[in-house]
Parts: C-alpha cells; structure tokens; sequence
C-alpha cells in the first residue's frame, strides 16, 4: 500500500536537491566559518550565499537575516529579545489567542517576568480585529506579534494592516511567517514588518534551522544566545553550516518555483473539498474562506471524532493531522478553535490535511475514498445518522 502524506503543515520532506547541497558539508566541506584558513573560509562563503537566497525569497537585504535553530527559536528571539531590549521604554506586548506555542508560551514567560500580555480577539475565521487592535495599543505597548499563516485552520492575518497600525504608534510588529514563506509571496520590502519568522522544513529543507529577519534599522535585540559573537553577536554559536545551506537551497528551490507550487496545491485542495462536500453529508470547514493558506483544509465531519478518524486514515496509510504538530499526541482542544468561538463538540471532530508540491490527483481520490469509507464506519458505531445535529 503507497502511503499518501497530507501533513505538510507539520513538515515537509526534504528536496533531494537540498539534501546534495548539504552532504559536502557533512563531509570534505566541514570547515568552520570562523576559522581563518581556507577551509574555514569556504564554509563563511557558503554561509553567506544562504544568507542571499533566503533574502531572496523575502525581499530582503542579506545582513537583515540572522540564522536560528528554527521557527520556535527566531520566535523566541524575536519576542523576548525585543521585550527585553525595550524593557525601559515598555512592558506591553500585544499578540493573539491563535498563535503557535513558539508565540503563546514565550509570551507566557514574559508575563512571569513582569511583561504584561494583550490578546487581540478574532473573528470565526481566526482573522484579528484591527479595530480591537488599534485601540489596545498603549504608550507602554513595545511589540506587536501577530502571525502571518495560521498552521491549523490556514487563516491568513492582515499584516499590511497590522504592520501599518503598528507603525503609526511607533510599536514594533513582529509576525510569524513560518507557514507562510514559501507557500505564498512574503515580501519585506512592500510589507510594513519589523521581523519576521521562518523555518527551513516547512518549505522542504531540514529540520532544526530557520532564520529571524530583522529590518535594518530596528534597535538592538536582547540576544538570548551568548557565545562567540556569530550572526553579529545575535546569536552565539558555531553555525549549523550543513542546515543553513539546506536553507538556502530550499529557500531558491521555493522562490523559484513559488507560483506553480501555489496553483498546484491550492487546485488539488480545492478539488478535494469539493469531492469532500459532495459525497459525504454533514461536513464543516474552519478557517477564511478567501484569506487563507492555498495547501490547507480544516474540516470536521459530524458524530466523527477527529482523533478516531486520523487512526482510522493513519491505518489506510493517509496520514493526517489534528491541531497543531507540536501538540499533537494530547487531545486537548485546540486553543486556535477556541479563539474562534467553534463550539466544544465541533472542535474534537475535526482534522487537518496540509497538501504540498509532492502530492498527486490520483492520491486526492484515493484520499476522499478512505475519508469516505472511514466516517461512514465511525457513524455506523456512533449510531450517528447524517442529517441529524450531532448530539
Ligand atoms: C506558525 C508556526 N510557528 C512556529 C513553528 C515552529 O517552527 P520550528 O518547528 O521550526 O521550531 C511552527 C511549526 O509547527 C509553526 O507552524
């Protein structure tokens, strides 16, 4: 049995021409880009071409990028290293209940430092209120960071908007574009962001790396990694030269095929929920209906629990996802659908799938076949009659 990977949301597997990038440096290219002789010096080269590739992709100028360990750590840094840096001038930090733990938990640890936390509300689809925004803003409030692509239910933020707000009250805005960079154009220069998160694997490169862009003329970050002064002294730590040229590889793979990537997810996705919609009864999907991710489908199907129904398509080889990757394995609810006032019975019933450039047509058949064949079995067992409000 083929198995079918509809879980790009939670990873991507890596390009096999971002993997050939990477070996020499496992290997021969070992050097370390602090090392002054020649081997060394290969490494800094090989650095600093990711640094433009990655640029590339955003629009940005290549000293506006600092390499991280991943989404979670340019977050971090983002959040804490500016909360931190501008702790004399504020303590006020605005974000939102549908942010990715990366965001929520780092404010949290804020919070127990003396930072005081505001949660913009959302609409049902999980779009910020940029009129509630606009009047939260204090003159204590220091950052703004608000994401740019929901990784559950695919939602888009306005973050021209935002941006644009936070600019006028002087406020930095830093925005989580982890799901975003290389599934849609993100572009730094037309976009009103002072940094921006971003992670190699969500767009086929390795795991473990990812960089912060950080628009020049911000002030200084807090860094939260002191070291040898690598990445201008925001982040210590001998460089993973192998996951950065992943990066960088993946980063131009993405920037230059960005457009058919896009076409190709966003046609099969719509062309499954269509199928979806038309041969199975009581199906609800979550997230903008115009402003959203062109890979993902968030969807519940009534009576269904959504765990159930992933171990049902996980045991067909299909794999899915409910909630987010990193909290997958609880069965909380998700916090995302909670933002979104999506009633406590419909929020376990429902799954994520997150297509990418891998997936095929005939894979979306054999998709709504096994979707199909599984709620009709789980509502057999429930005794659930489609038609009928779930209990
Ligand atoms: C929106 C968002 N932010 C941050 C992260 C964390 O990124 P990483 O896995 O590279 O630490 C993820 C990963 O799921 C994500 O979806």
């Amino acid at each position: 049995m083929r198995q079918i990977y509809l879980d790009h949301n939670a990873t991507t597997p890596v390009d096999k021409e971002v993997l050939e990038a990477m070996l020499p440096h496992y290997r021969e290219a070992f050097g370390n880009p602090s090392s002054a002789h020649a081997r060394g010096r290969a490494a800094r080269v090989c650095l600093d071409l990711a640094r433009e590739q990655v640029a590339a992709l955003i629009g940005a100028h290549p000293a506006e990028i600092t390499f991280t360990s991943g989404g979670t750590e340019s977050d971090n840094l983002a959040i804490t290293g500016t909360a931190r840096a501008l702790k004399d001038k504020g303590t006020h930090i605005i974000t939102s209940r549908v942010e990715h733990p990366a965001v929520l938990n780092t404010c949290e640890e804020l919070r127990k430092e003396g930072f005081t936390i505001a949660y913009v509300p959302v609409d049902s689809y999980g779009r910020i209120d940029c009129a509630a925004l606009a009047g939260m803003i204090t003159d204590d409030t220091t950052l703004i960071t608000l994401q740019h692509g929901n990784s559950e239910v695919g939602t888009l933020q306005p973050i021209e908007e935002i941006g644009e707000l936070a600019r006028a009250r002087g406020v930095l805005f830093h925005t989580d574009a982890v799901q975003t960079v290389g599934k849609i154009a993100v572009d730094t220069q037309s976009l009103p962001v002072d940094m921006l998160s971003l992670s190699a694997h969500k767009m086929y490169g390795p795991k473990g790396v990812g960089a912060l862009y950080i628009r020049r003329g911000t002030p200084p970050l807090a860094p939260l990694i002191s070291g040898g002064g690598q990445e201008k002294k925001r982040r210590g730590g001998t460089e993973n030269v192998p996951g950065i040229v992943g990066l960088g590889k993946a980063a131009e793979i993405a920037q230059s095929r960005l457009e058919s990537d896009r076409l190709h997810v966003s046609e099969l996705r719509n062309g499954l929920r269509q199928r979806i919609e038309s041969r199975i009864p009581s199906v609800q999907f979550y997230g903008h209906p115009e402003f959203n991710l062109p890979n993902t489908l968030y969807l519940g199907f009534a009576g269904v629990e959504g765990q159930t129904l992933m171990i049902h398509l996980d045991i067909a080889g299909i794999f899915v996802s409910t909630g987010t990757a990193c909290s997958s394995g609880s069965i909380l609810p998700s916090g995302v659908l909670g933002a979104m006032a999506v009633p406590e019975n419909e929020m376990i019933q429902t799954i994520r799938i997150s297509l990418g450039r891998g997936n095929r047509p005939e894979e979306m058949e054999r998709a709504v076949d096994a979707l199909e064949k599984a709620v009709l079995e789980i509502r057999s067992k429930t005794g659930f009659s489609a038609g009928l409000a779930p209990k």
